[in-house]
Parts: structure tokens; C-alpha cells; sequence
């Protein structure tokens, strides 16, 4: 009685994604309607993440459509597979459509014929359309492509695409790559844009290459701020395994050890202080 609710549970319908551990991490998911960039260097877990998310979607009866441009339809469908995800049936039965921006000029229906943000958007329109009416999930694999070969356009490819996109109840994760030498140059105007960052990175720690994920924007969260190691398993997929600082087995190893790990940890994160 004339108490207003408050907080970040109160007014906002979130997604969730589908990553055990990771939904906890940004108050429950994703704000319906958002765009959210995934950044990150190859193989730190970028599709697989995404693949999650557009499992979830199917899962929970959402409209589920996937672009990609670094890998085929069916190299996404495999891996899929692998986590005992059935996209091949969550296609067939129309609760699913990838965009296939690789193979280009198949002329198959779902594949895109030119590597253009418009050619883009308008093709998922068509999907969108074609799935029907309903929350809907998109996931742009990866939204970088468009401008490869002009980082300049990112913001304005980014605002386009958010713009056009933004009345057909999408929430989407729209993926962007870094390449190791450029990573300050590309995408920072997707980052801008969107209304959340999950970034991605990976570290070599005791002789072995560790997954990392920190959320570093998501409007209208109250977002976990620490950096979270991540596990991708066979048969299972992706999961967070926990915060880097409260790791069990980093409190098993030599202060000396754990110091000069904080230090790698810091430089890796671009942590001056
Ligand atoms: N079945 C599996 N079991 C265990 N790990 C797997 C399995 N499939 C993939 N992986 C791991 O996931 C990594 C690929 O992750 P992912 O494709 O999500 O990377 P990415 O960030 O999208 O990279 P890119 O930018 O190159 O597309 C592989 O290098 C491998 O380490
Ligand atoms: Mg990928």
C-alpha cells in the first residue's frame, strides 16, 4: 500500500541464458528487448555461450533465430549436438531458423547472399516473420563481420542494426570478435550501442588455457562486478565455475604463486590499480 517495488526484480522481464551460474551473475538475465555485445578472442567461448542462449529460447518456447558468418549452419547445428542440444529438430518443427551468412550463394532460403548489415536485418525480419508472433531471441554470430573491413562503421552498423531491429521484440546477443593485435580498435562502437557487455577472455594459468567471462555493462542490473573462470565440458557445454578471487584452489597454492597470479590476473583485465 502505496509502498512502490523496487529493485532490479521488480518491473524487468529478464531471459535467462541458459549457462549454469551465469544468470545469477546479471540478476536472473537478460532485460527483455535489450542488445547485448559478447565480446572476446577466438575459442574463449563466445558461440558456445550463444548456443546456449538460443537453447534456452526453444526451451522456453521463444522464437529463436541464429546468424552466422564465421561457421556454417551445420557446423553451429553440430556443436550444438554435442551439448545434447537438438537444433536440427527445434529447425524442422519451426521454432528455429539460422541464417547462414557463410555459405553464401547456396541459394538456399535461409542463407544471406551479401555481407551487408541491411541484407542482414532484412533477412531476420523474413525469419522473424516466418516463426511467427512471440518473444524472440536473436543472436548475431558475429555482429563484427559487417565491418571487417571498415571498423569505422561499427557504431553506425551497431545503430542501425538496434534501430531496426528494436519493434520486433528481439533480445539479442550480438557477438563481436577481437583480433589479439587490434582488440582496442574493433567494436567499441557495438559496445557503445548495446545495452550490455559480457566479455570473454582466456589465460594460460599453471600451464593450462582458462576461460574467463566478466559482465561489464548491463543497464538496469545490479551486476555481478568480478571477473568469473568458465568451463566448457563435453556432453554438457558451459557452465560458471566461480569468481576468480574465491577460487578453493587458489587459496591451496604459495602466497607467492597467488600473488604473481593476482598480477597476471590484473594485467589481463587492464587493472592499473
Ligand atoms: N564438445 C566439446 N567439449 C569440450 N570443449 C569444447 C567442445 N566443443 C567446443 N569446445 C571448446 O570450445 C571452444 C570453442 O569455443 P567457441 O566456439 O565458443 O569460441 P568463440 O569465442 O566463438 O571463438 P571464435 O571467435 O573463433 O568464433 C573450443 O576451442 C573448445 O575449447
Ligand atoms: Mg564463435
Amino acid at each position: 500500500m502505496g509502498v512502490a517495488r523496487r529493485g532490479a526484480g521488480a518491473v524487468i522481464e529478464r531471459l535467462r541464458t541458459g549457462v549454469p551460474g551465469f544468470d545469477e551473475l546479471i540478476a536472473g538475465g537478460i532485460p527483455r528487448g535489450f542488445m547485448v555485445a559478447v565480446v572476446g578472442e577466438p575459442g574463449t567461448g563466445k558461440t558456445v555461450f550463444a548456443i546456449h542462449f538460443a537453447w534456452e529460447g526453444v526451451r522456453e518456447g521463444d522464437k529463436v533465430i541464429y546468424v552466422t558468418t564465421e561457421e556454417s549452419r551445420d557446423s553451429i547445428v553440430k556443436q550444438a549436438a554435442m551439448f545434447g542440444m537438438d537444433f536440427a529438430s527445434a529447425i524442422d518443427s519451426g521454432r528455429m531458423i539460422i541464417i547462414d551468412a557463410l555459405m553464401r550463394g547456396r541459394g538456399d532460403e535461409w542463407s544471406l547472399e551479401e555481407l551487408s548489415v541491411e541484407s542482414m536485418v532484412e533477412k531476420v525480419i523474413e525469419a522473424k516473420r516466418r516463426l511467427g508472433y512471440g518473444r524472440a531471441r536473436l543472436i548475431i554470430d558475429s555482429m563484427s563481420a559487417f565491418w571487417l573491413d571498415k571498423p569505422a562503421m561499427a557504431r553506425k552498423y551497431s545503430y542501425t542494426a538496434k534501430r531496426l531491429l528494436y519493434r520486433w521484440d528481439f533480445t539479442t546477443l550480438a557477438i563481436s570478435q577481437y583480433a589479439i593485435t587490434t582488440s582496442e580498435a574493433f567494436g567499441w562502437g557495438l559496445e557503445h550501442v548495446a545495452d550490455g557487455i559480457i566479455r570473454f577472455r582466456r589465460v594460460i594459468r599453471g600451464g593450462r588455457l582458462r576461460r574467463l567471462v566478466l559482465v561489464e555493462k548491463m543497464r538496469q542490473t545490479p551486476h555481478d562486478l568480478r571477473v568469473h573462470e568458465v568451463d566448457i565440458r563435453d556432453g554438457e557445454g558451459m557452465r560458471i565455475l566461480g569468481p576468480l578471487e574465491e577460487r578453493a584452489e587458489d587459496y591451496a597454492l604459495p602466497e607467492r604463486v597467488k600473488r604473481r597470479l593476482a598480477r597476471a590476473s590484473e594485467h589481463y583485465w587492464g587493472d592499473e590499480g
